[in-house]
């Protein structure tokens, strides 16, 4: 029995968004671990502040991992789930050792920018697909993560430069 019979979804049109959504899934399993790192390792004043924040956006970070996947199994496919595999085809990169605000701020801006051109792309793919799930899901993706910059761009701009 396959689950596309019954989504009455083009096989070969749904398969390009699989793959993509392959690659997704490996960012996010990298920015993850980023994150946990970033958690770990803070030092300075915004500590207890990023601390929490850190943690917040890994468990953010984790189930949105569960729903790629999950996606990826109703549309047919298999969600890879071994690092390795992930390294090969994750287009960010594992980053260590980083204890500041600035540049843990910088790489999470940077991560953002990056899964929205990303997510964008694929939402586009989605949708000549039909597959208008995939579709929203992502644009909520969106919708989180261009507010979060704003947060972050404000969390960032010392309040001098306002004037
Ligand atoms: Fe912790």
């Amino acid at each position: 029995m396959k689950t596309l019979n019954y989504l009455n979804l083009n096989e070969n049109s749904v398969a390009n968004v699989v793959v993509a959504l392959q690659s997704l899934l490996a960012d996010f399993q990298v920015y993850y671990t980023n994150l946990r790192g970033f958690h770990w390792e803070i030092k300075g004043r915004g500590f207890f502040v990023l601390h929490e924040k850190f943690e917040s956006m890994y468990d953010d970070t984790a189930s949105k991992i569960d729903e790629i996947a999950e996606r990826i199994l109703t549309l047919g496919g298999t969600p890879e789930n071994k690092f390795s595999e992930y390294l090969k085809v994750a287009r960010l990169a594992e980053v260590s050792g980083v204890s500041s605000s600035r540049e843990a701020v910088e790489n999470i801006l940077e991560t953002y920018k990056h899964f929205i051109a990303e997510e964008r792309k694929l939402i586009a793919l989605a949708e000549e697909a039909n597959d208008v799930v995939t579709a929203d899901m992502l644009t909520g993706y969106l919708k989180e993560q261009e507010k979060m910059i704003w947060m972050l761009v404000a969390f960032s701009t010392r309040s001098c430069e306002h004037k």
